[in-house]
């Protein structure tokens, strides 16, 4: 099936694909200025920014988390080289079973003895479903590696008979068929499966089952109506718009969609994809900004709908970046079919690309409360196994740094640094949209939480260090700073099997004592993590 190519289109700019040769630069010979206010608070940083996703693609399942007769699997078929690198990146949620994928499954194909299920064929991605891996499987998975699950039911080819259906197997004690069915395979506790998403990119006209805005409305607002009186208490997040091709509108599919669902979903979807196909790092390493504007402009549009929304005492809804990842090498009839589809090999600017991800989720703390990078194993990953082993993907780090440490509040940052600028940016309204050299060199985030704050910083400048001051404005730094960074030699540098280039290095403390200002110089091409105490 023939897939989107994201153009991203920002008034009348183009911003993707096109882009200077090299970028200009404004220079400055002063300290660059990182000034934190404990006082100035974004918003609670949800523990489900740090989620992932497992599809029946490719070898995410299937020769990846999952592989049955490997000497690396143990009796269930589930990989343990592959469950302990899941573990250790601390997934707080997975969604699952897609994706594209979801839009033609039947869920019911994949419980129950695994020789009687049927195998398939799976059309979004042209491989042979066995749905020997299925609900009861990534249910018992998900609690080995600790993560909440999260599903999606199938809005395309699927009825919401068959939604209502899923959850009464999943969340409903016994009495009904479907609760007794589950017990009947060996559960006899509900899944309690909280977390359920009204399908997947339904704007998409690859979707299998696509639909209109209102044709989707309609379908999801029936389907949440028989999921949630078998389960009251569970969350729904409808698909909002993906596609961003020259045609689309997806503005107006979130609109539409945000106006029709107010009262019942809880969070709206979105996705984002993106590449350095013109193998220009400074238009590719300023890609986040475009995912901030689209949050910026998503959240305009569901304070709107909150206005006259009938939500009870439910918070309003949120934003979930279900999928967002790098994904442009594995994107052609090629690479986008059978057992091997999507197998992105990663660098050091993208796992900067992603650092730039996960610091504007934090900046927007307050209306992004879920992330889950696509996908956990082999597809456009951070693990990627062969029949001997895993490696962990440059990738791997910056999720894991973020997991393992950024919590609590989400800080208000004042960042003063040289700039430069692309073709594709600046990107906004009014004065900044014609301003040049917009781009900060340095992309910060910063969180407080019970004294301990944490920094952020990727230096995108490829070439030179960036001597910083980092001032607190209220109370001062204290003690130890603990001092992590992901660098590697070239922004090109990837790992491999039995080849580990670009990884989390455990830099000498900073001996700070008391003090309101610290100075510290960010490699060049780095992600560095600073971690500390603020005393009053
Ligand atoms: O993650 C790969 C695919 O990207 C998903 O199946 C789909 O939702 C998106 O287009």
């Amino acid at each position: 099936m023939k897939q989107k190519f994201e153009n991203i289109k920002l008034g009348t700019r183009t911003l993707m694909g096109v882009g200077l040769v090299c970028a200009t630069f404004a220079a400055s010979a002063q300290n660059a200025r990182i000034k934190i206010d404990i006082d100035r608070k974004i918003g609670e940083v949800d523990k489900y920014l740090y989620g992932n996703f497992v599809e029946h693609l490719g070898r995410c399942v299937y020769g990846g988390i999952y592989e049955e007769g490997s000497p690396l699997a143990d009796d269930k078929g589930i990989r343990l080289d592959v469950l302990d690198a899941a573990k250790d990146l601390n997934v707080s949620i997975t969604r699952y079973p897609g994706g594209n994928f979801v839009s033609n499954y039947h869920w019911k194909d994949g419980i129950g003895p695994k020789d009687q299920r049927p195998p398939r064929m799976e059309l979004a991605w042209a491989r042979l479903e066995s749905n020997r891996f299925g609900t009861d499987e990534f249910v018992d998975y998900a609690k080995r590696i600790g993560t909440e699950p999260y599903f999606s039911v199938n809005m395309g080819t699927g009825t919401i008979e068959e939604a209502q259906q899923w959850v009464e197997y999943c969340n409903v004690k016994s009495g009904p068929y479907y609760a007794e069915l589950r017990k009947k395979n060996g559960y006899p506790e509900p899944h309690n499966i909280k977390y359920w998403s009204l399908g997947n990119e339904m704007d998409g006209f690859w979707q299998m089952g696509h639909l209109n805005a209102e044709d989707y409305s309609k379908k999801a607002r029936e389907a949440a109506k028989l999921m949630k009186l078998t389960s009251p208490d569970i969350k729904l997040i409808a698909a909002g718009s993906s596609n961003y091709r020259p045609n689309a509108d997806p503005n107006e599919w979130n609109a539409t969609v945000l106006h029709e669902l107010r009262d019942v979903v809880d969070y709206l979807a979105l996705h984002m994809y993106v590449g350095n196909t013109e193998n220009n790092y400074y238009d590719f390493i300023s890609t986040p900004l475009v995912l901030e504007e689209r949050t910026r402009v998503v959240k305009g549009m569901i304070e709107r709908e909150m206005q006259n929304a009938d939500r009870g005492n439910r918070p309003p809804i949120y934003i979930a970046w279900d999928e967002y990842n790098i994904w442009y090498r594995a994107r052609n009839e090629d690479t986008m079919a059978g057992t091997r589809a999507l197998e992105e090999h990663y660098n050091l600017e993208d796992a900067l690309v992603i650092t730039g991800f996960l610091n504007a989720f934090i900046r927007n703390a307050d209306i992004v409360k879920m992330a889950n990078m696509a996908q956990l194993v082999n597809v456009i990953a951070p693990i990627f196994t062969n029949e001997k082993g895993i490696f962990k993907q440059t990738i791997y780090y910056p999720l894991q740094l973020f997991a393992k440490n950024v919590h609590g509040t989400a800080l208000d940052v004042h960042v003063d640094c040289e700039t430069y600028n692309t073709d594709r940016f600046p990107i906004g309204l009014g004065e900044s949209a014609t301003q040049q050299n917009n781009v900060p060199f340095l992309d910060v985030s910063a969180t407080y939480n019970n004294g301990e704050v944490i920094v952020c910083v990727v230096n995108r400048n490829k070439d030179k260090a960036i001597s910083t001051d980092l001032i607190s404005q209220e109370g001062q730094f204290s003690g130890d700073f603990e001092v992590y960074e992901v660098n590697g030699p070239d922004i090109k540098s990837e790992n491999d099997f039995g080849k580990t280039t670009v990884q989390t290095v455990n830099k000498p403390a900073l001996k700070v004592k008391t003090a309101e200002k610290i100075t510290y110089a960010f490699p060049p091409h780095s992600f560095t993590m600073l971690k500390g105490k603020i005393v009053k």
